[in-house]
């Protein structure tokens, strides 16, 4: 029987006008979500590069790419034979004078369009690290900062019909006020990361939508879709085939309209990652996505997936692809990750410290792993300056954005090892946490904290940011930056907020693949054996901790930070992987598979 329901309940209106108001206080414009069910227009491929490391393009306005016309004319710049760059790719992997560049890179496509009648054009990039300057046909189209999430222009009455010459200034500068800001421990790999297409629409399109299950239940999706266009109203439909399920509503006078239907939803989960494919169609426009219902939450000091408490068997991963050591962007760089996860018996990867690309996201979906999103607030943020609320929250907006129809994605995580002392850092994540929760209140939201006390074998923790977070997620590396103060299984754990389910982000210690034969006693040798203790010491205690709902190892592959100088034994790596960047297992690996393994 067709399910043509239409039902509108107070809570629904709450919960549609708190997140419309938050999308429009953003920054008023949204990148349209689920590209891949567009008609795309890919201009990934070669590009040319030109290496800028004074700035001097700026001055020279570069993408003028003025000509001599006069026999007296000459301009100190041309992308004529300039070495090609390949989009999406980092470009310090690509030519050995930009190995360890931070600067600026201009990028040019030339490419030829002809645009439908009718209809409108965007241009889109999926992420570009970490300042991007646009230009078309020597026009400047926009700006965007931040380096790992997708953002979007209109260049309808830009294109012209036939050749079109796209140049993108590409600077990866790390910044004061930046997200993340001067510090932190990854490759700062620069460039045009991942895809960028041209998106042909309607004059009126579905923009956006939010189509997932309501916060603790089990067969209502709760949601909305928006129009982007002249806001006539337009009637919307969406079909869940499978289910036989076909739902109407209409848009506003705002081009919003009220998504609520219940069904007998097949629920997502690692064992079982069912996904449905789910149709939108709006007068003018035609959707086809996969989406998955689950329920994530809290109930006491648990967490339920589908309202049963779950284990959260996790481990950290940064966007590195460990075979070709540079960024990884694609869907096959997402498999060889997600699967070396499967492999360590995990359910839910961390993808640190920052949003990875949307092929990392959704293949852990379709594999079954659910996924921890976090934002770059890495330690050292200038959270006074001026600049930074409306940076927060237009990372925010972008990350939820862009994943919140993902139901392998369960828990958003605002900040890592922040700093209490660090002013207006807690009312400025206090707010971003506001922020996040209107714009999704069904997932988890943490912030990872490693301000814990440490004395006489017995963990204090508090944070102001607990009250804030679902769960308390803490990075503690005792045994590696933290000698142990006495037997790992008489920890004591003291932790303010009794009634959370407690999470190790991260835990672990260095060691070289192979590294046998030194003593094994010693850290100061980069051992496996000195590793390994490390995984079966930190075991012990977490078979004595308190509200303990998960753990995640730092880190699944050794990778890239050029601030790990040991000559001999880290190279510019951070070896705490459980693999070598060839895949190499250390013996750490094991203790967690087996961990891992009996839970
Ligand atoms: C920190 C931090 C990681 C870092 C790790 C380390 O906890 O969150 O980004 O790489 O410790 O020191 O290796």
């Amino acid at each position: 029987m067709n399910k043509c329901i239409r039902t509108i309940t107070k809570e629904w209106i709450w919960v549609f006008l708190f997140t419309m108001i938050s999308i429009e206080l953003v920054n008023g414009q949204t990148t349209m979500v689920n590209i891949q069910s567009r008609e795309l227009t890919s201009l990934n491929g070669e590009w040319k590069g030109i290496i800028d490391p004074t700035g001097t393009g700026e001055y020279l306005q570069l993408w003028t790419e003025k000509k001599p016309v006069k026999k007296t004319d000459f301009y100190e710049y041309s992308f004529e034979e300039a070495p090609v760059l390949n989009v999406p790719g980092d470009f310090n992997s690509q030519m050995n004078e930009l190995t360890y560049f931070e600067g600026t890179v201009w990028h040019k496509k030339e490419f030829s369009y002809s645009l439908s009648e009718g209809k409108r054009l965007f241009l889109h990039f999926g992420a570009v690290n970490y300042l991007a300057d646009v230009y078309l046909n020597g026009e400047k189209i926009g700006t965007h900062e931040g380096g790992f999430t997708p953002f979007q222009f209109e260049i309808t009455d830009k294109i012209k019909d036939g050749d079109n010459a796209l140049i993108v200034k590409v600077n990866n500068n790390r910044k004061g006020n930046g997200l993340p800001g001067y510090g932190y421990d990854w490759f700062n790999y620069g460039g045009i990361t991942r895809d960028v297409d041209l998106i042909e629409t309607d004059d009126i399109f579905i923009e956006d939508y939010f189509i997932q299950l309501r916060k603790g239940s089990l067969d209502t999706v709760l949601g909305w879709v928006k129009m982007n266009g002249s806001h006539e109203k337009q009637d919307i439909e969406i079909e869940v085939p499978e289910l036989n399920l076909r739902y109407k509503t209409r848009t506003d006078d705002d081009g919003f309209a009220p998504v609520e239907f219940s069904s007998d939803f097949g629920l997502w989960s690692p064992e079982g990652p069912k996904l449905y494919r789910v149709t939108l169609k709006s007068d003018t426009d035609f959707l086809v996505d996969t989406i998955g219902f689950r329920s994530i939450e809290v109930q006491g000091n648990q967490v339920l997936l589908n309202r049963k408490p779950i284990f959260l068997k996790a481990v950290n991963i940064h966007e590195e692809n460990p075979q070709r050591m540079n960024r990884a962007y694609s869907k096959e760089d997402a498999q060889l990750l997600l699967n070396s996860a499967k492999e360590l018996g995990c359910n839910l990867v961390r993808l640190a410290h920052y949003p990875h690309s949307e092929n990392m996201v959704k293949e852990a979906e379709r594999l079954g792993i659910m996924v921890w999103d976090e934002l770059p607030v890495y330690q050292h943020i200038q959270f006074s300056d001026s600049l930074m609320p409306a940076k927060l929250e237009q990372m925010l907006q972008e990350m939820v954005g862009r994943d919140k129809n993902r139901c392998g994605v369960v828990v958003w995580a605002l900040s890592n090892e922040t700093y209490p002392s660090t002013p207006r850092r807690d009312d400025r994540l206090a707010e971003l946490t506001q922020k996040c929760r209107a714009l999704d209140s069904a997932r988890l939201i943490t912030h990872v904290v490693n301000t814990q006390g440490y004395k006489n074998n017995t963990v204090e923790v508090w944070d102001s940011l607990y009250h804030h977070s679902d769960i308390i997620a803490i990075n503690e590396y005792f045994g590696w930056y933290l000698p142990w103060q006495g037997k790992p299984s008489e920890t004591k754990w003291n932790i303010s907020f009794p009634d959370k389910p407690v999470f190790i982000s991260e835990f672990g210690g260095e060691a070289v693949y192979g590294n046998t034969d030194a003593p094994t006693d010693q850290a100061a040798y980069w051992t496996e054996g000195y590793q390994e203790k490390i995984y079966t010491d930190q075991i012990v205690m977490f078979n004595t901790m308190p509200n303990l709902v998960g753990v995640c190892p730092w880190l699944l592959y050794d990778y890239r930070s050029l601030g790990r100088m040991h000559s001999v034994y880290q190279k510019g790596y951070n070896r705490k992987g459980l693999m070598s960047e060839k895949g190499e297992k250390k013996k750490a690996w094991y203790v967690i598979k087996a961990y891992f393994d009996s839970k």
